[in-house]
């Protein structure tokens, strides 16, 4: 834990110090629709590399997916191939009807430069590749550090958002999983972005 702990730090730093000149590539999107309190965007079709596990806190899930990922994007694939960071880092969540057990998946996405032939990871890492057809996600932003004690009413909220909006045909996914989009590195105390992700039926996706 400790280690992957730092490993993620480390990660959110490499994050912050990469000049501007080279962007951080992100997952490419037009925003479908714009609310006050929310927005719905068309993510194009997509390649990610994904962590997948069983546990009781998103936070420590999302450390011990990172560190997996970690190794594969340094090398820890067939080809020894080093792959550039992208952002941002989405934890995709689906809760167990009975108690606090959940299944976490750690998804990092490829550059483009290996959208189309992502190198294996190492069989060990257990991680899958999640090629994803385009989709509409309705999105809410949220300041602050995404944490076990705050994601949840963030979820609901978003929930309420999207049961409120009464025109424009949005149909919310029915299986209910949601997903938290981190961007920022871990030592920004202020200004960072975070995002719970719920995908949607929407007109036009
Ligand atoms: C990887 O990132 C470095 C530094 O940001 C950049 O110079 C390089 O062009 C990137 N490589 C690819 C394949 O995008
Ligand atoms: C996305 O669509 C393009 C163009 O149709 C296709 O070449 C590519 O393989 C698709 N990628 C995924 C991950 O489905
Ligand atoms: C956090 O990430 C967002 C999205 O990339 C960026 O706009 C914002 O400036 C970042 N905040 C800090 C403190 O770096």
């Amino acid at each position: 834990m400790e280690r992957s702990s730092s490993i993620l730090a480390l990660f959110l730093c490499l994050l912050t110090i990469i000049p501007s000149d080279h962007a951080i590539e992100s997952p490419q999107y037009t925003v479908a629709l714009l609310a006050s309190d929310f927005e719905i965007r068309l993510y194009r079709n997509s390649t990610w590399m994904s962590a997948p596990l069983q546990g009781t806190s998103f936070e420590e899930s999302t450390k011990e997916g990172f560190h997996r990922l970690y190794q594969f994007i340094h090398g820890a694939n067939l080809d020894s191939s080093e792959i550039n960071m992208t952002s941002p880092i989405v934890t995709s969540i689906a809760q167990s009807s009975q108690g606090s057990f959940s299944s976490y998946w750690v998804n990092f996405y490829l550059p483009a430069k290996f959208q189309g032939a992502p190198p294996e990871p190492y069989l060990e890492l257990n991680l899958k590749l999640d090629e994803r057809k385009a989709r509409c996600v309705a999105v809410r932003k949220f300041s602050g550090f995404a944490r076990d004690d705050n994601i949840d009413e963030e979820m609901e909220a978003l929930v309420a958002s999207l049961d409120s909006y009464m025109s424009g045909g949005i149909v919310k996914d029915d299986t209910n999983v949601f997903a938290i989009a981190q961007y920022n590195a871990s030592y920004h105390l202020s200004g960072r972005l975070n995002e719970v992700w719920l995908k949607v039926g929407f007109p036009g996706c």
